[in-house]
């Protein structure tokens, strides 16, 4: 195969991986589909004024995956994917999945098991695994500069509030107002695993309070959530994610031979594109330090120019291509590793909503303990959770008053109005460096 066939659904996020098909050598746009009529209308005129004139567009899924093509990548609704991705690969198709993987453990247990079904690939697309640093780290670990992982820290803290508006539109129910705390944790702990390829056995979670900036704004979640995450050699991670005031992506690992971590953002000094490595033979603090710190040059750099979250997106998507091409080095994040990103931060969860008491996360590669799982429905989604509905904070779901959603309708309006009738179209269409859809 020349080149793989893709189509995206969901035309905002999405714009990253259009983009990448467009300008890749192992990939191209066949279709695009989203129900949102500028999004698609938007998506179509750049495309023509650019000249790619055989993309096929779809305002509905159904119609969608008919399409004649090898793969689909899902940058439709975090909490909505694992439906999309069973459909489409019962449909014959390969899948790049955009974050979160599931939203429950029934869902987990059929995307496993679709997978092992069909025989596909499926793609996880955590970007943050493949930011200069963390993927440093991940090269560095394997040749086994840092020794044995005993302990990690990451953060991904995104403070989305002022861009709340655009990215919610004033609806009570979209999901960035009604996950938990501990929900969108992979971009903090998923790099860690990518880096260390150790499973996570059990957590123990802790929220904050809810605070004003978030409710005014309509979100339902504490403003930020802590999984403690012990791994099967015994090493602990903590892990943070959330809405605090100023941003902060960055990871620091401990192993038998010393440490390695990323810049944090005050220091400026490239943030997660510098590494900073203090491994040895010695015994730690007895021993000569030899710290060195350097902006890793990653394979195909070149390629990454105008890509999002520091040129991860180019990543995510090469290597997902190069895989269903059959190349042995593609680095993907498959499903079991996807899991292993999700579920402290579901069992954290479930250990906040029980006061703190660890939980252990089941290792769903065992078939027979998918079975003791393959119902449990328990999440913050009133419309897939059934009688397992959760609230979304511990403290109970909030009644935030319909005025309030008004109000961010109307901000997202007036926004809409100033940026050439849509505020978010227009943010796309200076491509994806640009609109990397609020991330960090
Ligand atoms: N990895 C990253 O760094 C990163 C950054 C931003 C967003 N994301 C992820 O990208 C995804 C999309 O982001 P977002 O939620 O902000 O939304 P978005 O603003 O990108 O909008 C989602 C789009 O999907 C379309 N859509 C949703 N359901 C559909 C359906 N059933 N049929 C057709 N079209 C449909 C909507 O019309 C909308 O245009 C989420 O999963 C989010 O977690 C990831």
């Amino acid at each position: 195969m020349e080149k793989v066939r893709i189509g995206v659904l969901g035309a905002y996020r999405g714009s990253s991986m259009i983009n990448y098909c467009k300008r890749a050598s192992n990939a191209e746009l066949v279709a695009i589909c989203d129900k949102t009529p500028e999004a698609l209308e938007a998506q179509r005129a750049r495309a023509e004024e650019e000249g790619h004139t055989n993309i096929a567009y779809y305002d509905n899924f159904e119609d969608f995956i008919k399409h004649d093509m090898d793969a689909v990548v899902l940058a439709n609704y975090a909490t909505e994917h694992a439906p999309f991705a069973i459909k489409a690969m019962k449909a014959g198709k390969h899948v790049y999945s955009e974050c979160l993987p599931v939203q429950n453990m029934k869902e987990a247990v059929e995307l496993i098991e679709t997978v092992e079904e069909t025989g596909k690939i499926y793609a996880f697309g955590e970007n943050y695994c493949y930011m200069a640093a963390p993927y440093e780290m991940k090269k560095l670990y394997e040749q086994g500069k840092l020794g044995e992982f005993e302990y990690g820290e990451c953060e991904y803290i995104h403070n989305c509030i002022p861009i709340w508006p655009c990215l919610t539109y004033g609806e009570r129910d979209h999901w960035r107002n009604n996950v938990h705390s501990c929900f969108y944790c992979t971009h903090s702990i998923g790099p860690i695993i990518h880096i260390t390829g150790l499973k996570p056995v059990s957590v123990t979670g802790f929220e904050t309070t809810m605070n004003e900036r978030m409710l005014s704004n309509g979100s339902k979640t504490a403003t930020f959530g802590i999984q403690m995450i012990t791994l099967e050699n015994g090493g602990i991670i903590k892990a943070i994610n959330g809405n605090l005031y100023k941003d902060s992506v960055w990871y620091s690992i401990y192993g038998s031979k010393g440490r390695m971590e990323s810049a944090r953002k005050d220091a400026q000094a490239q943030y997660h594109e510098r590494i900073y490595v203090n491994c040895d033979e010695f015994q730690g603090a007895y021993g000569e330090e030899n710290i060195e710190t350097y902006e890793p040059v990653q394979d195909l750099a070149g390629e990454t120019q105008g890509f999002g979250h520091g040129g991860s997106d180019f990543y995510t998507m090469y290597n997902f291509a190069e895989k269903i091409k059959g190349n042995p080095k593609a680095d993907i994040v498959d499903v079991y590793e996807a899991l292993d990103m999700f579920l402290p931060g579901l069992f954290a969860y479930f250990s906040i909503l029980d006061g703190g008491v660890p939980k252990e996360i089941p290792n769903l590669r065992d078939k027979a303990v998918r079975d003791l799982w393959r119902n449990n429905t328990a999440c913050t989604d009133p419309k897939v959770a059934g009688d397992m509905l959760l609230p979304t904070c511990k403290t109970g779901t909030p009644d935030i008053p319909d005025s309030v959603y008004a109000h961010v309708e109307e901000l997202w309006h007036a926004e809409a109005e100033k940026e050439d009738g849509n505020y978010r179209a227009k943010a796309f269409k200076q491509g994806s460096k640009e609109y990397t859809g609020g991330g960090e």
